[in-house]
């Protein structure tokens, strides 16, 4: 078998086409969504991903602003930052880029931002809101392979899904979203036995484990659908996921490849988020 490509980047077009559309319905009831981006310190991955995330506020026509702070900022100061920003009425949405300095708390950080505009959905309550079946603001990157499933059509009610990874981030919240969609659930992590015993059994496997190409094809039943969350590097320092793409694609009905399929789907919910909040939360 060959499988069909669930292709992320084709999706967040769409969805980003939808959400301009909506930004400027609201905008035209002089609402502008707007989002602000914090980054402590000069982690290089980081500077990436916020540089993307601002540019592509720009693209459906957000306005959008870039904090950028030394890595000696205090607690205190970044604290005081958010709150002034829970107090903006132009800013609907507050990111905090992770991983934070070690002097500096980050669950603090992540309670000191207003829930109305959590758009990470790391907030206890948001997370709490998912769990409880009420889901409020959502994290982007499970809320955005909610999307790729629902656009490849993929049937939730009554499947297995296999998550590996349990992260706060990801594997926690992707395998409520899957729960609340009727899937039977599975949640491994990197000291469950016999891996390959679990994902054998579903019909949909998310990897989030960070371990390159390490979901192969022979740990998958035939047709299933593989979402592949993983962002690694290969031997050759190529960019690869936590699934061995030549291997799984041939046992696979569905996979969704790196790069091109998950990544472009988190910057989208965090606008689709971002977006909600300005609807919701004005
Ligand atoms: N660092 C890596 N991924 C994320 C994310 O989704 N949100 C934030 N705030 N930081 C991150």
């Amino acid at each position: 078998m060959t499988a069909k490509i669930i292709n992320g980047k084709q999706i967040a077009a769409d969805t980003q086409a939808f959400i301009k559309e909506r930004v400027s319905a609201l905008s035209a009831r002089g609402i502008n969504p707007g989002l602000a981006v914090i980054l402590v310190g000069d982690n290089p991955a980081s500077h990436v991903y916020v540089s993307n995330k601002v540019k592509s506020c720009g693209v459906v026509g957000m306005h959008s602003v870039l904090e950028q702070y030394p890595a000696d900022l205090t607690e205190a100061k970044l604290l005081e930052r958010i709150h002034a920003l829970n107090n903006d009425a132009s800013i609907h949405g507050i990111l905090v880029q992770l991983p934070l300095p070690k002097h500096i708390n980050e669950h603090a950080v992540l309670e000191a931002i207003s829930p109305t505009k959590d758009v990470d959905g790391f907030h206890l309550i948001n997370a709490g809101a998912l769990m409880t079946g009420q889901p409020r603001l959502r994290a982007c990157t499970p809320y955005g392979v909610m999307k790729m499933l629902e656009h490849s059509e993929t049937v939730l009610r009554g499947a297995h899904a296999v998550v590996v990874g349990a992260s706060n981030i990801v594997g926690k919240p992707m395998a409520m979203m899957m729960l609340q969609a009727g899937a039977t659930v599975t949640i491994c992590n990197s000291k469950t036995r016999d891996l390959a015993h679990h994902t054998r059994q579903a019909n949909i496997v998310i990897a989030a484990v960070g371990r390159a190409k390490f979901i192969t094809g022979d740990m998958l039943k035939a047709g299933a659908v593989v979402i592949d969350v993983g962002m690694n590097r290969d031997e050759n320092g190529k960019l690869c996921g936590d699934v061995d793409f030549e291997s799984a694609s041939q046992i696979a009905g569905a996979i969704s490849p790196v790069p091109g399929g998950v990544g472009p789907m988190t910057i989208t919910m965090l606008l689709m988020n971002t977006l909600e909040a300005a609807e919701q939360y004005t």
